[in-house]
């Protein structure tokens, strides 16, 4: 079991690329399923929860084999295994997205259901709504869900939930009618980018997807889908914690081969922080010029802000020295990262999706645990601009979503290492 230290109060300087998206990486590699001919994926994210996703689709019989840095060659097979295997979907939530594929390809699917994780409950009705509406049948025993399908059939969907569309129930959906027999209509679609990539991935295949980008997304199905080459879009949630991480030490960095257009709600509320950006084609410069200003913070679906970077502007909000608002409108609990920013120094009080942080100015280094991927990465942030030292254990979940982190990280300036962490808090956490 491994720890990162983080001697902080250097402020980031340099370049940076990011990396292929890790959410339009996974749905993408899922729907090799669908094809009956081989694929390349260029951009892919060396990640553990990529890694995972192969050893689900070997199972699956499609191989997943990297051929170059980042290019991943998937071969799929039309006759493989229908069962998921248990251990590895209840490891990764978003496993979830191989059961619209199966049942579309192959007729049948199996798995664990993934159940809720530390962000919250995560129920999957929107999706099972949308794949039984197209003619599956599928029914969950316990903690074991088993659909059938004969024929997918075309019909119109609404995938509207509580907290705004599905992100990977719209990929399952949408994955399941590129081969369902006639038209489908999705209303309330996710107009995330990971799904307009998956979409356009899709398109690419050979399937006939339009209004790629919009609420409503309209399916014609085709008989049969043929693999093809694609480059997964830049990660707009790695490139939006380096913002923050240079904000948070008062730095200044440049960022490649993003797309700022995806960041815009990113950009906009940093900019209410104080951050000032600057564009140019294919990167953008972030500096802060002076103190942060506390403000209020809502997540929303894209193209509002996003959940995935409200743990890592919350850890920025600590540094400033007023009273901020953070309202958490798309996974209401997503606050594993409160207790741990307290034990730094923050001022938190969390309510019902909702925290109020007063802002202390200044952090100090402490002993933290990662206990989600985008909580784990507001401690990074936190710790590169804390006084003193910050020992962040649980990188495992660090690691599901950012790539060579602590060298990145070393390249613009941080004072960061990792270790095996001693004997003693490896038995603790292997107890807790
Ligand atoms: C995707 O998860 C992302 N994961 C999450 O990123 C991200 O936080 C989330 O979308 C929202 O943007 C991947 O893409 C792999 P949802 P997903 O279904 O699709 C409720 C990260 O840090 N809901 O859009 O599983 C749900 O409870 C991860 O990289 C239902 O009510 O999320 C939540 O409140 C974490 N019924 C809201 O919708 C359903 O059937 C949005 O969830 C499904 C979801």
């Amino acid at each position: 079991m491994e720890r990162i230290v983080v001697r902080g109060g250097r402020p980031l300087i340099g370049t940076v690329r990011i990396s292929g998206a890790k959410n339009a990486a996974l749905p993408i590699m899922a729907a090799a399923i669908l094809t009956d001919s081989p694929s390349v994926l260029h951009r892919v994210p060396r990640l553990t929860d990529v890694a995972t996703i192969s050893t689900i689709l070997r199972a699956l019989g499609v191989s997943a084999e990297w051929i170059g840095p980042d290019s991943l060659r998937l071969v799929p097979s039309r006759n493989g295994p229908v069962e998921a295997p248990s251990h590895l979907v209840r490891q990764m939530r978003s496993s979830i997205c191989v059961l619209g594929p199966l049942l579309a390809m192959r007729g049948a699917a199996r798995m664990a259901t993934p159940g809720g994780c530390v962000i919250g409950d995560r129920p999957i009705d929107l999706h099972l709504k949308g794949l039984n509406a197209l003619g599956a049948r599928i029914e969950i025993n316990g903690a074991h869900i088993s659909g059938r399908a004969d024929r997918l059939r075309g019909t119109s969907i609404d995938l509207k939930g509580p907290y705004g569309s599905t992100v990977l129930g719209t990929a399952n959906v949408l994955m399941a009618a590129a081969l369902a027999e006639g038209r489908t209509l999705i209303k309330h679609a996710a107009c995330e980018p990971e799904v307009q990539d998956l979409a356009r991935f899709l398109n690419g295949c050979g399937a006939h997807i339009r209004g790629i980008g919009t609420p409503t997304l309209v399916i014609e199905g085709v008989k049969s889908l043929h693999g093809t080459e694609h480059t997964i879009i830049p990660d707009r949630i790695e490139a939006g914690t380096f913002l923050a991480a240079a904000a948070s030490t008062g730095g200044e960095i440049t960022l490649e081969g993003l797309r700022a257009d995806h960041l815009r709600a990113v950009i906009e509320a940093m900019g209410r922080m104080g951050v000032e950006f600057h564009e140019a084609e294919d990167a953008l410069t972030v500096r802060r010029p002076g103190p942060l200003q506390a403000i209020g913070l809502a997540t929303s679906p894209y193209p509002g802000l996003p959940t995935d970077m409200q743990p890592q502007l919350s850890a920025l909000l600590c540094l400033t020295r007023g009273i901020s608002t953070v309202r958490e409108g798309v996974h209401p609990c997503r606050f594993t990262h409160v207790g741990e920013l307290q034990r730094m120094g923050a001022r938190i009080v969390q309510g019902d999706g909702q925290t109020i942080i007063e802002g202390v100015g200044q952090l100090h280094g402490a002993h933290v645990t990662a206990a989600d991927l985008r909580g784990g990465a507001a401690l990074m942030v936190a710790a590169l601009a804390a006084d003193g030292e910050t020992t962040i254990s649980g990188v495992d979940q660090i690691d599901r979503g950012y790539q060579t982190l602590e060298e990145r990280l070393t390249m613009l300036g941080a004072d960061i290492s990792r270790s095996e962490a001693p004997p003693a808090e490896q038995r603790h956490r292997k107890s807790a």
